[in-house]
């Protein structure tokens, strides 16, 4: 077998990587698969049907997991590997994978965010359901000199109590140890990638609130970023998935976004997520910082909560 590295036609990102089996994976195998991620920030691997277990030591190469082999799924997995019915679009566990929908950057609501992450497909509907994929470093270079300026100084606050809430019309309870855990945290706009150094806008939906602008205009920017990066072809790529596929991305030059499918249907992903490293860190809830981000988060949902009444959500309202 000889690995190959194609890079996908038509897209200024991503490739397809074949000719290897990632559960018999050599250092110098992973070497040139590392380095492929690095320049492409995603990576297919058709074919594989990792078990769990494979998962997590395929995720470990990258680095310390924040989890390892997660059903991210509208079955409940059992002990003995098999799953349950499908289950409600009304339970929590829905409301999360339905955020899933809109653009987003996994974990940036948690102190350290996410280095990159791994699904690999064990059920798929036939239609819809994809996972796609759009360039930030693409997207932040193609912004004019003046928005590239605009950006460079700001920052948003992340949480995902803010991004269900405004994308779902949710407030789930508030509870430490929750990713609605009540703090919210500060980043950049525009992170510069700790390993290869090129410059992303570092945004998506658990973004909001940036310091110095008005709430309207912190709301219109975060937007026009993000729709600005979609709307051209090369950036975005369409994952349609096949059972035993695994991809793997770049939280720290991509976002990311599930597409809607029949909920009646099974869909089940085996997500393992890596950890960030020193420059994912934005603060932790015991630092003086914090208090600027737990305050305006409350600001925030109370706006919120004032604005859902009588509004009508997208198709993923649980009404
Ligand atoms: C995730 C996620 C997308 C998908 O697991 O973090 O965004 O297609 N999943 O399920
Ligand atoms: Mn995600």
């Amino acid at each position: 077998m000889q690995l190959t590295i194609n890079p996908i036609a038509g897209q200024g990102f991503g490739a397809v990587v074949q000719g290897i089996r990632l559960n018999q994976l050599q250092d110098a195998q992973f070497a040139e698969i590392k380095s492929a991620f690095l320049k492409f920030a995603f990576l297919v691997f058709p074919g594989q049907f990792l078990t769990d277990q494979e998962n997590i030591e395929f995720g470990e190469r990258f680095g310390k997991l924040e989890f390892g082999a997660l059903p991210i799924a509208n079955q409940t997995k059992h002990e003995d590997g098999s799953y349950s019915e499908v289950i409600s679009v009304k339970t929590r566990r829905m409301r999360t994978n339905i955020g899933n929908e809109t653009w987003h950057t996994d974990s940036t609501y948690w102190p350290v965010s996410s280095k990159c992450a791994m699904l690999s497909a064990v059920a798929v509907p036939a239609q819809g359901g994809e996972t796609e994929l759009a360039d930030m470093r693409a997207g932040y270079a193609a912004l004019d000199a003046s928005s590239q300026r605009q950006v460079a100084g700001l920052s948003a606050y992340h949480s995902t109590q803010f991004s269900q809430a405004n994308d779902l019309g949710d407030f789930p309870e508030q509870q430490e140890g929750t990713i609605y855990h009540g703090e919210a945290y500060l980043r950049p706009l525009v992170k510069t990638h700790p390993e290869t150094g090129i410059k992303s806008l570092f945004i998506g939906r658990h973004a909001f609130a940036i310091p110095g602008l008005e709430r309207h205009e912190s709301r219109a920017l975060l937007k026009s970023l993000v729709d600005f990066v979609v709307s051209e072809p090369s950036r975005v790529y369409t994952h349609k998935w096949q059972v035993g596929d695994t991809l793997v991305w770049d939280n720290r030059a991509l976002l990311h976004r599930a597409r809607p499918y029949d909920y009646s249907l099974p869909r089940v992903m085996t997500a393992t997520r890596i950890a960030g490293d020193a420059s994912e860190l934005a603060y932790y809830p015991e630092d003086s910082r914090a208090a600027a981000g737990r305050l305006a988060l409350a600001t925030e949902l109370a706006i919120l909560q004032q604005e859902a009444k009588g509004k009508v959500f997208a198709r993923s309202t649980t009404t």
